[in-house]
């Protein structure tokens, strides 16, 4: 089945068709394989649901997640209204941003850097990554730097909430007593007070077809060894391409050679609907075969 018939199916019959798959699979290998136990690697939990299984439950799914951010509530005429599922990052109206009609407040920090003339071995700079990039790595530190609280948001009509401590905070208007929290920054951090030292290039050029490309101001260096890399990784795992500083995601099919890019987004499905693995990872974090994370990318 082609990754789009696959996302299409119902988040149901998608896991029935898993279960059934996998089911066939160790049949067929246990069956082929007298005497070695095959271990089949499982879905790890994405938050309280299985990887993969969408966003219901996921670790960004607070509403309905493990996050602890059940219960931030805005007052509308008196009374008050959960916030939804979706609203922490978007909103279909006075959004902070039109790009993905974002709508969390942006990293504190106005830019994210790695050492001073770091490059890697194939000769790329690595990248200054401005708070205002429009690819989605600054839509992720804008809640994973640990500079912004995860709930500061903008309500629908625009307003902006009163700055969270990290504790509950109740306020009693027309009568009704609401309550907004427990209000917490992100446990897991990224990109701390700026610095994406020590972490994977992210916002930088991906090697398409093998080939230099220029994203976020930095062209891919001129010793990249074209044959060490995936030409055209696909579905799960997702590239981006830049265009006069606008970013837009690659085509199913693969990257556009040239303006290439990699993101967060590229390993982690912050949706929960492409990932096979702990982390939101859109492959896995350990074992061997093309899809260990690495290797979707790399081909060493
Ligand atoms: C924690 C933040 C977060 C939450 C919560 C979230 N999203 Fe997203 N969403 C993103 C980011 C980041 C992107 C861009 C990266 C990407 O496409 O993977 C995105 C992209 C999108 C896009 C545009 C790209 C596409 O896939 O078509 C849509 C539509 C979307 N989200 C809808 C939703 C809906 C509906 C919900 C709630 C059920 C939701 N999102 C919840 C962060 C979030
Ligand atoms: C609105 C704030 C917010 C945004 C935006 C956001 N996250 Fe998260 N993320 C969280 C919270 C809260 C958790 C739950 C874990 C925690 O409390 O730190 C989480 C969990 C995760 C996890 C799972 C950690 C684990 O232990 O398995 C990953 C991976 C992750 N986020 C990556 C991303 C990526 C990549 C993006 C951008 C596409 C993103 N996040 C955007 C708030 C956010
Ligand atoms: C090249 C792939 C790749 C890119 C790009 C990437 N990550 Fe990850 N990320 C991983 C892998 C693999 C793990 C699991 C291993 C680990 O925990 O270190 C992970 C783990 C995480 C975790 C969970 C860590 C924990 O301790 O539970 C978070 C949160 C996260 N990434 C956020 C991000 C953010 C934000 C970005 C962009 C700035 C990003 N990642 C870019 C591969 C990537
Ligand atoms: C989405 C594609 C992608 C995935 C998946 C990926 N990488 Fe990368 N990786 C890149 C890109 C792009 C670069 C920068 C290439 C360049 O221009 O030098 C890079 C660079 C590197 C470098 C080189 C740094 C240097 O100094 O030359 C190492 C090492 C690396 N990645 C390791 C990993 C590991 C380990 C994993 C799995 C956890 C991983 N990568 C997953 C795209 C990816």
């Amino acid at each position: 089945m082609s990754w789009d018939g696959w996302r299409d199916m119902t988040k149901t019959s998608r896991w029935l068709d898993s279960a059934v798959a996998v089911a066939i699979v160790t049949l067929v290998v246990v069956a082929r394989s007298p005497g070695i136990i095959w271990a089949l690697p499982a879905n790890g939990t994405c938050g309280s649901v299985p990887c993969g299984s969408g966003f219901d439950g996921s670790w960004h799914d607070f509403v309905d997640g493990p996050a602890g951010l059940l219960g931030v509530f805005e007052v509308v005429n008196g009374i008050p209204v959960p916030v939804g599922q979706c609203t922490l990052c978007h909103t279909p109206h006075v959004a902070l941003q039109t790009a993905l009609l974002w709508n969390h407040h942006l990293s504190n920090n106005s830019q994210f850097t790695w050492e001073a003339n770091a490059t890697t071995m194939a000769g790329t700079s690595y990248a200054t990554i401005a708070n205002t990039w429009t690819g989605p790595t600054a839509k992720c530190l804008s809640c994973h730097d640990g500079s912004v609280n995860a709930v500061t948001i903008n309500w629908f009509e625009g307003v902006t909430p009163p700055a969270f401590p990290n504790n509950e905070t109740c306020t009693t208007t027309n009568g009704v007593t609401t309550c907004q929290g427990p209000q917490q920054p992100v446990n897991v951090i990224v990109g701390y007070a700026g610095s994406m030292m020590h972490s994977h290039p992210s916002a930088m050029p991906y090697p398409c077809t093998g080939t230099r490309s220029t994203y976020n101001g930095v062209t891919t260096g001129a010793a990249i060894v074209g044959t060490e890399w995936v030409g055209k990784p696909v579905l799960p795992i997702r590239l981006y391409q830049e265009t006069n500083g606008v970013v837009s995601r690659s085509p199913s099919a693969g990257c556009v050679a040239g303006s290439a890019g990699v993101e967060c987004t590229s390993c982690h499905d912050v949706h929960n609907r492409e990932n096979i693995d702990v982390n939101l990872l859109r492959g896995y974090i350990s074992g061997g075969g093309s899809n260990y994370i690495c290797n979707e990318c790399h081909s060493k």
